[in-house]
Parts: C-alpha cells; structure tokens; sequence
C-alpha cells in the first residue's frame, strides 16, 4: 500500500455500515426485493476486501434487524437464507485473510442450522487479529443494551457484581461488541437519514455519512469517498479545537 504512517492515523478504526436499499434497487429493475439482496451479498464480498485493504480494522455490517421480522414471511426466509449461505460459502477464505468474525444480535431467535453455522464461524475464526467482521444479524440497539442489563443485573444478583462497579467500560463489555473500539464512522445507504436502531451505545460519538446509492451498487469507490469525508471531520468529544483554547 502506498498510504503513509500520518495517513492512517485518520483512518477509522471501527467502521459501521447500514446497509440499506437493496429491496429499491431491485424494484428499479422490476425484480423481486429478494434478487436485491443477493445482488447485495456481493456488494458485501467488495466491501470487506476493500476495507481490510484501505487499513480500516474493525466493520460493522447490519444484515438483519430485530425489526426486519415485520416484514413478509418469504422475505425473511430469503435473509436467513442468504446469511446462511454467505456464511458458509466464505469462511474459508475469510480465515484464511485472518478475519475474525463475530455474529452480532439476539440468537434465540435463530434457526438452528444458521445458529450452528455462526457458531463454526465464530470458534474456527477466533484466533484471528488482522480484521473484525461483525456482522448484525437479529440486531436491535435496544435488544442489545437490555440483554446488557439482564446480564449485569443477574451477576449482581448471583453476588458477583457491585452496583458501584457498573462503569461504561463494564457495560460496553457486556455488549455483544466486547472487546471492540467504538464506532468512529457509520455510513447508511440509499438516501435514508436515521439510525434504525443500530449500535445505539457504541455509535455516541460516530461521525456520520450518508450517501443516496443504493447497497447493492456500493464498492470501494464509495468506501473511499466515505473515508475522505471523515477524514474532514473535526472531533471534538465535547471540547474545543486545539488552538481555539
Ligand atoms: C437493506 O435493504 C437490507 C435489509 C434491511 C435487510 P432494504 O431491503 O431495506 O431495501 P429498501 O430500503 O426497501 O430499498
Ligand atoms: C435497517 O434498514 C436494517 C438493515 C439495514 C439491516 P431498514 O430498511 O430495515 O430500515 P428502516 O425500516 O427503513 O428504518
Ligand atoms: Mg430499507
């Protein structure tokens, strides 16, 4: 890579993407939503290569939501069905690139051939540092900090937790994102200007990016452009630029 050491460091370390559009796209085609989020599968394959190559270390996809069951019953069958298979048909070459995955969201609800197939991925993947591949799958923010709580709130219960020792870096460790950095960009597709109940806790100082193309069109070329408007960003966590104080 040609980038230096000072370009790096305004590079994003977590990334998050809200994948969206993909059921517009296809219709703009007079095809089925569902041949929308095939078409997006591929946009996904580009995107975590491209993001792994540009130096970012941890990406966020949301793939499912804890809404999404709201929608037709043959729809949702085709989203577990192409996580499935995403999965299963990638993993080797994901391990193989150093990628840790992690499924991310509520897993009771899962089917047990998904579940089993996440899990294989989770465990041969484990040992990997180069690249986070979270992936959000039966995500809700909300469900995420509830089920949070439920845990904190049992291990106190249980006499293995003080109320004064719940910190934020305890409750980010309950998360489903332990371990993980912050989200420094979230990036959300097809002109949609919300956050859908994504990464509600880890996205409290997330620059945003928003752009109007439509998930299954997104590539590297989109990536990058996202990564420059961040670059342009002043962070300020609250305080003052340095040289205004
Ligand atoms: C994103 O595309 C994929 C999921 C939410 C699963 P959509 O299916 O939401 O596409 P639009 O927003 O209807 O175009
Ligand atoms: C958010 O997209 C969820 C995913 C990308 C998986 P939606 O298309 O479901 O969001 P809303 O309903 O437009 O907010
Ligand atoms: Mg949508």
């Amino acid at each position: 890579m040609s980038e230096t050491a000072s370009d790096r460091t305004s590079v994003p370390q977590h990334v998050a993407i809200i994948m969206d559009g993909n059921g517009r796209w296809a219709q703009q085609r007079g095809r089925p939503r569902t041949f929308g989020h095939s078409k997006g599968v591929e946009a996904v394959r580009r995107v975590v290569e491209a993001a792994g190559d540009m130096g970012i270390h941890t990406l966020t996809l949301f793939s499912f939501s804890t809404e999404n069951w709201n929608r037709p019953a043959d729809e949702v069958g085709a989203l577990f069905e192409l996580m499935k298979r995403y999965v299963a048909a990638d993993l080797k070459s994901l391990k193989q690139r150093g990628v840790r995955i992690r499924i991310i969201g509520r897993r009771e609800d899962l089917r047990e051939d998904l579940a089993e197939i996440v899990g294989q991925a989770e465990a041969e993947t484990a040992s990997n540092t180069d690249f986070n591949l979270n992936i959000a799958f039966n995500y809700g923010g909300r469900d995420e900090i509830l089920r949070a709580a439920q845990n904190l709130a049992r291990a106190i219960h249980a006499g293995d937790l003080s109320v004064d020792a719940i910190d934020e870096g305890r409750f980010s460790g309950a998360l489903d994102t332990a371990g993980l950095p912050d989200v420094d960009l979230m990036i959300r597709t097809s002109g949609e200007q919300r956050i859908s109940n994504f990464l509600l806790w880890q996205a409290a100082y997330a620059e945003f990016h928003f752009t109007d193309v439509l998930w299954p069109d997104f590539d590297e070329a989109e990536l990058a452009r996202a990564l420059e408007a961040f670059k342009n960003r002043d962070r300020r966590y609250g305080g003052v630029d340095a040289g205004a104080a």
